[in-house]
């Protein structure tokens, strides 16, 4: 079957993302044919990258490359729950990203961003980014803002229209990731 991580690009204490994570997997478990499953870069503790050789060399000689490594190669897809930090993703999970090379190779990948503007900025560098690692991003994507989908801030109350969109971005990124399974089996 299909498997498609949900990946968690925010460790911060207090982070907003657990909440959209979590949102983001219980909307996918209505989801037929393909598995979800989240992955929180907070469980995979990675220091600034420390591997000696090229990560596309696939050398990893570190017991942490190595747990993350083998993570991310049972999945054929990826969302990207990314806050915006300083107009880009994460720094951690630009981290967690660089530590892997062929693990992210010839696979669909799917952006849901928040941040005090929607975080659409961090979705266009990991665009960018995506490409480099040779994975195929998907047209839709959800967008939510600090402003409008919490209350006061601190409460998750997403905008209902939210759910079409996220369910748009789910399709496309199956069909994607299960049309590119040859490549990367
Ligand atoms: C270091 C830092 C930089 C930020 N820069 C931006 C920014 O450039 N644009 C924006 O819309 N929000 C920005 N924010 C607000 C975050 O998007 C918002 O706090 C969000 O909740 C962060 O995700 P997290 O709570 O999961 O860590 C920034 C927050 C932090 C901590």
């Amino acid at each position: 079957m299909t498997k498609i991580a949900i990946i968690l690009g925010s460790t911060r204490p207090g982070r907003r993302g657990a909440d959209v994570a979590k949102w983001v997997l219980d909307a996918a478990s209505a989801r037929a044919g393909v598995e979800y499953e989240l992955v929180d870069i907070a469980d995979f503790p990675l220091p600034h990258l420390d591997e000696v050789d090229l990560p596309s060399m696939g050398q990893y000689a570190n017991d942490h490359t190595k747990k993350w490594a083998a993570k991310i190669a049972q999945f054929d897809g990826f969302l990207f729950v990314t806050p915006e930090y300083n107009r880009s993703t994460s720094g951690v999970l630009k981290n967690a990203i660089d530590y892997l090379y062929a693990e992210w190779n010839n696979k669909a990948a799917g952006f849901v961003s928040y941040g005090s503007v929607g975080g659409t900025r961090a979705v266009e560098h990991l665009r960018l980014i995506s490409a480099e690692l040779q994975m195929a991003t998907v047209r839709s994507q959800v967008s939510l803002s600090l402003f409008t989908d919490w209350e006061n801030f601190t409460t998750f109350a997403p905008g209902p229209q939210h759910a079409d969109a996220l369910n748009a971005l789910f399709g496309q990124l199956e069909a994607w990731s299960t049309a590119l399974e040859p490549l990367h089996a």
